[in-house]
């Protein structure tokens, strides 16, 4: 076997060459028979004190050297940028695709022959895996696990609550001093958000595609049974790297479909359309925005998990996981697909047991039958819109309304709250320029808050439209992803306040009544400004990216290079 391993064009060279990647190795104190041939294993660590829900991840990353020791391989830890999404400015989605090619290239470029990815935070996840994918080494996602619930006032929290405390606070129904008492109970442990929001989406979008043991999707970060993971995890990509299984003997159409359905059946987060489409065209799996329809739309919710139901990641974990509820579901389901641990869903559900069915629902009985992404097209999204009916208000669904249209999101901030904004809750509220070029990176600003004044009146939900994206913990009647967004000039770069929207999610349209002539003629009459993007990364970002419908990758990133290095100097 020693001599089909990747590393041994490293570690297994004699003369000058072998010495060199032996000898500075060897000032960490390894001893000469860890180069003798036995599996190298990376572990991609995405640590940082500035990605708070990461944070726990040296801890995390020891126990999987526990299990790479314990199968006979050789661990080497290694750091990417991290991207924690509560600090990084202007959006962590900016830096999604910029971790991956640090992912791509680290692996590629290091002597590894398998890698174990650690994520959490919500960009950590997808962007790990699309590097890691267009290496295609054998490969095993570990998850950091979500938060336990916060408390507050003898009341479960989560993230979902920052918005409604926000609202409360402009609104007048709640202090300051109480919301800053709030922050403390909310984060009361180590891991992710502990809402369906979208570092858990993600997470069980890795379980659902196959590429993480089965039960890592919801198990607590503080839970001891999180680290026994971990190293188990350990043990099994040394196996892999035996079997030589690949991301791409994982990652197949089959397993995308499974994917999209889960996520319908969890509430999951809109972010997890961009994602997997990113993650498809990195592994050459065709996807398309309009899958996502399709694939949930027979789905019912079968979680009860904030934001579209009550409960928190670690109940879910209590009532069984997410093998629980993939069993709820097998019918549904490509039971003979493939997964890390070699077995198949199939194999990987057969013996799970739901134990509170105030979590998980039965398959046939669904705490909505409402779930899923829904793609909307029309004549203002020609590529397509996103949407999460879960967690819309039902009686918006079908609405037209007249537009109140905010340029962007500093003119949003400056009129929302004047007293003279001419606005009700009837309207429509449109933001331009949030989409992945014309931010750029596509920020988390499309669930806008409602003017003060409508607040005021007790409304808790309008329409509201934008090329942005919306946390995976934020909820209300909101449509996301616009493509073409406003700054590449397609139809919904020229809407104007008062005219009149429809929004039919029933028949997944989205249509301004505005004729073809006059939308061409407004089009005409556009002026682009030229970008003050003229150097760096972000420079290269915005010439780029892709629209949201493709994914919001890189263009020149879509594929693999393999796992061969270009050239060898040594
Ligand atoms: Fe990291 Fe929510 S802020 S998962």
């Amino acid at each position: 076997m020693s001599n089909e391993l990747r590393s041994r064009n490293w570690f297994g060279k004699t003369g000058k060459d072998g010495f060199i990647y032996r000898a500075w190795m060897k000032n960490q104190g390894i001893p000469s028979y860890e180069f003798d041939g036995r599996p190298v294993i990376g572990i991609c660590n995405t640590w940082s004190e500035l990605t708070p829900c990461n944070a726990h991840f040296r801890e995390l990353a020891e126990s999987v050297k526990h299990g790479i020791y314990e199968a006979g391989g050789f661990p080497v830890e290694f750091p990417v940028m991290s991207l924690g999404e509560t600090l990084i400015k202007p959006t962590a989605m900016l830096y999604r695709n910029l971790v991956s090619m640090d992912v791509e290239e680290s692996i590629r470029a290091n002597p590894m022959d398998g890698v174990v990815l650690l994520c959490g935070c919500d960009k950590t996840t997808p962007s790990l895996v699309m590097g890691a994918c267009s290496v295609n080494l054998p490969t095993l996602v570990v998850s950091g696990g979500p938060m336990l619930t916060g408390k507050y006032k003898g009341k479960d929290i989560g993230t979902s609550d920052v918005w409604r405390f926000s609202e409360a606070v402009r609104a007048g129904s709640m202090s300051q001093e109480e919301m800053t008492v709030a922050e403390a109970c909310m984060c009361r442990s180590r891991g992710h958000c502990a809402v369906m929001g979208t570092a858990s989406t993600m997470a069980c979008m890795v379980e659902s595609l196959g590429l993480s043991l089965p039960g890592n999707a919801a198990i607590p970060a503080a839970d001891s049974r999180r680290k026994v993971l971990a190293q188990m995890s350990g043990l099994r990509i040394v196996e892999m790297v035996k079997e030589n299984l690949r991301l791409s003997d994982i990652l197949t159409r089959k397993s995308f479909e499974n994917a999209m359905r889960v996520n319908a059946a969890i509430g999951g987060s809109t972010n997890f359309v961009l994602h997997l489409l990113a993650i498809a065209g990195r592994i050459g799996v065709a996807l398309k925005i309009d899958d996502f329809d399709v694939h949930s739309r027979d789905i019912p919710l079968l979680a009860n998990l904030q934001p579209s139901g009550e409960y928190f990641m670690e109940d879910m974990y209590y009532a069984g996981g997410l093998p629980a509820l993939m069993k709820e579901m097998r019918e549904r389901l490509h039971e003979d697909c493939i997964t890390v641990n070699g077995k198949t869903i199939g194999e990987n559900i057969a013996g799970a047991e739901c134990y509170n069915r105030d979590v998980i629902a039965e398959g046939g009985k669904p705490f909505n039958d409402i779930s899923g992404i829904v793609v909307l097209k029309g004549n203002i999204c020609e590529e397509g819109a996103v949407m999460k009916p879960s967690a819309a208000s039902p009686h918006l669904l079908e609405h037209t309304g007249r537009a109140v249209v905010f340029e962007d999101i500093e003119d949003y901030k400056n009129r929302v709250d004047d007293p003279e904004l001419d606005i009700d809750e009837t309207c429509i509220m449109v933001l331009k320029n949030v989409g992945p070029s014309g931010y750029p990176g596509m920020p988390e600003v499309g669930n806008l808050g409602l003017p003060k004044k409508i607040l005021a009146k007790g409304v808790t939900d309008m329409v509201r439209i934008s090329d942005g994206r919306m946390s995976g913990t934020g909820f209300g009647t909101v449509v996301l992803h616009v493509s073409p967004e406003a700054a590449v000039g397609g139809n919904f770069s020229v809407l104007q306040d008062g005219d009149m929207i429809t929004l039919d999610v029933e028949n997944r349209l989205l249509h301004a009544d505005i004729t073809e002539e006059e939308l061409n003629r407004r089009k005409a009459n556009r002026k682009t400004p030229p970008s003050p993007y003229n150097r760096g990364y972000v420079s290269l970002y915005v010439q780029h990216v892709e629209q949201a419908h493709l994914g919001a990758d890189l263009d020149f990133l879509k594929g693999s290079s393999g796992s061969r290095v270009s050239r060898d100097s040594h």
